[in-house]
């Protein structure tokens, strides 16, 4: 077989030689037509055939080929069932993992939560390995590109570094910081053999009362872009083939930010998926810019979003990706529905399917019964409803990227990182983004910062020593969770580690502190929101929880000076209780890296932070929109941030 092979390319190699200048004429293969043997040598540029080892059967494998001529000759190698599999992204523990050899499926993703047991980076490498050595073993050897959504670090994995979400890095405003996290949270999913992350959000949220307000940085588009950049091209760094880079992606696609509240499509959900109703000028203004940014910046995979405008759902809508962002933008990557976003356009699956990919879908989030999806768009292509141009154009864009990447030169984890993932070094990032994030909004008689050296110390609430809680959704599972799940410095850690030998900290989540005598010089109470997902926070009141408020009240009379350090994936009503609070300190969902809070309690680090939203006096104030129209005064507004 080699020596057969060794003869077949160097018959090749002269055969070039001698024709010089034919290598361009290879015809493509239409998709009904018998593609031709995988071992059957296809002309290369002739330059770089010289160099063209002998392993290397063809020219779609050849990694000194520009990349358009390895996607043209692959593609003209594939049967329309080969395509189609490229177009399918299957959630992983829906795979039979057979299909991915028998039907070249392109794509495999974790959703929230998506981890293999156990929960490991080793673990993680070897389940992601061990798919792609099934995918590589389809006729034409085309690797898996495997997805998750890294919203704030590689945030299924436990042990990974968790980051803020990204209000707080709104706050924080540092793009080269930005650029930092975004390397470090590559290497980290580089390690584990995911190439591929659903990130940044750069939705403009105009309603903070919307449950994905956190995971976007601002209300404020221009802030959007530039973070949003920064990051994805620290995702991406400087070549995409660079083993420890990923592709990143923006999402999602267009207007997610600006749906209307009582317009979602779902039944629990008040504002995520539902209807942006602005006319075009204000949604390209607010929505679509940031996307313009990213994709000078580089962007090679966007995903669509659930919600609707302009009378339709935006994974139908041909305007909005083929004319908009494939044309006008430029746009030469691929876009990837949302999470069974194409179900949702149509009663009827048939009909969804043909207007989701001739709208300019490429690939499918199906995310659970693939046979579906493929035998629907089988039948649609032998129909005429989708046209095989299509169909190609979809596939040239993954293999594009697919090819960009490197994958076909590595598909599997860069293990050397594994060591990497939560090390030291990658904890000190995020310990300074949660830092540069906190906003500090009150701090009468400057409180502070706190000398380390105070006699005794009070610390309330859960959420002061509750992982689970200071990271909020998306961490570790889809909706996030409290307590111990995965490996950090709680606030309360923080502080203890913070202050003098002699100092007594003592904690008690409920305030009370029946056990101990007296008043203090000052209490630090932490309380919050408890972690939510998507729509499941949406939320009609803001305000503090009543066992907050209770416990806060209590809590006054026993200390001079009350320190309130709010966890929250937005702005909260405090109007009615910061009257009686000495300093206020929004902390968002700082991540796994809780010293970073006490950094800046106790002086460790500046206070920088500026709101990324508008804080409301009350919800009657909400949204956004409805603020500026009433020119009613906020709490504090956008911008606002006491420095320290
Ligand atoms: C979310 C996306 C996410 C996808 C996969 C969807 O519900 O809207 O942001 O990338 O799930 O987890
Ligand atoms: C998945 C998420 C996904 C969501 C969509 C969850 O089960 O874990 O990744 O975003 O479903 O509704």
């Amino acid at each position: 077989m080699k020596n057969k092979l060794k003869l077949i390319t160097n018959l090749w190699l002269l055969l070039t030689l001698l024709c010089i200048g034919c290598v361009q004429s290879q015809p493509a293969s239409t998709p009904t037509a018998p593609p031709p043997p995988s071992s059957t040598p296809l002309p290369a540029a002739p330059t770089a055939t010289a160099t063209l080892p002998v392993e290397i059967e063809a020219a779609y494998q050849n990694p000194q080929l520009p990349i358009e001529a390895r996607v043209a000759d692959l593609l003209a190698r594939m049967t329309l069932a080969e395509k189609i599999g490229q177009m399918t992204q299957v959630e992983k523990n829906s795979i039979q993992k057979d299909d991915l050899t028998t039907q070249a499926i392109g794509s495999l993703l974790s959703g929230g939560g998506g981890y293999p047991t156990p929960n490991t980076p080793a673990a993680w490498a070897r389940m992601v390995n061990e798919f792609q050595e099934y995918a590589l073993r389809s006729r034409l050897g085309i690797p898996l590109i495997y997805g998750v959504d890294a919203v704030h670090g590689h945030n299924n994995v436990a042990g990974a570094v968790i980051f803020p979400h990204n209000i707080g890095l709104g706050a924080a405003n540092d793009p080269e910081l930005m650029a930092r996290i975004g390397r470090v949270t590559a290497a980290e999913m580089a390690a584990t053999g995911v190439y591929w992350d659903f990130a940044p959000v750069v939705a403009v949220s105009q309603d903070i009362r919307w449950g994905r307000t956190y995971e976007g940085y601002s209300e404020n588009t221009a802030l959007v872009a530039t973070l949003g950049t920064a990051y994805l091209r620290g995702l991406q760094g400087d070549s995409l083939a660079d083993p420890a880079t990923v592709l990143g992606t923006p999402k999602h696609y267009v207007g997610d930010g600006g749906t209307a509240w009582g317009s979602a499509a779902i039944g629990t959900y008040h504002l995520d998926t539902g209807v942006t109703e602005v006319d075009e000028a204000t949604l390209r203004a607010v929505h679509l810019s940031p996307y313009v940014a990213a994709i000078e910046a580089g962007a090679q995979s966007i995903m669509i979003s659930y919600s609707s405008w302009g009378g339709s759902k935006l994974h139908g809508q041909k305007y909005l990706i083929t004319e908009v962002l494939k044309g006008e933008l430029g746009f030469e990557g691929f876009t990837v529905s949302d999470w069974g976003g194409i179900d949702r356009i149509a009663p009827d699956y048939y009909d969804a399917v043909v207007t989701a990919i001739n709208a300019g879908v490429d690939m499918a989030m199906v995310p659970f019964d693939y046979e579906r999806y493929i035998a629907t768009v089988t039948r649609a292509v032998e129909a005429g409803d989708i046209s095989t141009e299509r169909i190609d154009d979809a596939v040239r864009r993954i293999l594009r990227v697919k090819f960009a990447l490197g994958l076909f030169e590595q598909p599997f984890a860069a293990e050397m990182l594994l060591a990497e993932v939560g090390s030291p070094a990658h904890r000190a990032v995020a310990r300074e983004a949660v830092a540069k994030s906190l906003v500090l909004l009150k701090n009468a008689e400057e409180t502070l910062p706190l000398p380390t050296d105070l006699p005794r110390l009070y610390v309330t609430g859960q959420a002061a020593d509750d992982i689970g809680q200071q990271c909020g959704g998306w961490t570790i599972e889809w909706q996030g969770k409290l307590g111990d799940i995965t490996p950090g410095t709680t606030i309360l850690q923080a502080i203890r580690a913070s202050v003098a030998a002699t100092t007594t900290v003592d904690y008690d989540p409920t305030g009370r502190f029946e056990t101990v005598q007296g008043q203090v010089p000052v209490c630090i109470a932490v309380v919050g929101e408890t972690p939510y997902a998507e729509g499941v926070g949406d939320r009609a009141d803001l305000a503090l929880s009543v066992n907050d408020v209770r416990m806060l009240e209590r809590l006054r009379a026993r200390c001079d000076q009350l320190v309130v350090v709010l966890i929250s994936g937005r702005p909260l009503i405090v109007t009615e209780q910061i009257d009686y609070w000495d300093a206020l300190v929004a902390a968002w969902l700082p991540g796994t890296e809780g010293q970073g809070v006490a950094d800046g309690l106790f002086g460790a680090r500046p206070f920088t932070g500026k709101l990324p939203y508008t804080w409301p006096r009350a919800m009657e104030q909400l949204p956004l929109s409805r603020l500026t129209a009433d020119g009613g005064a906020p709490l504090f507004p956008f911008g606002y941030g006491l420095e320290r």
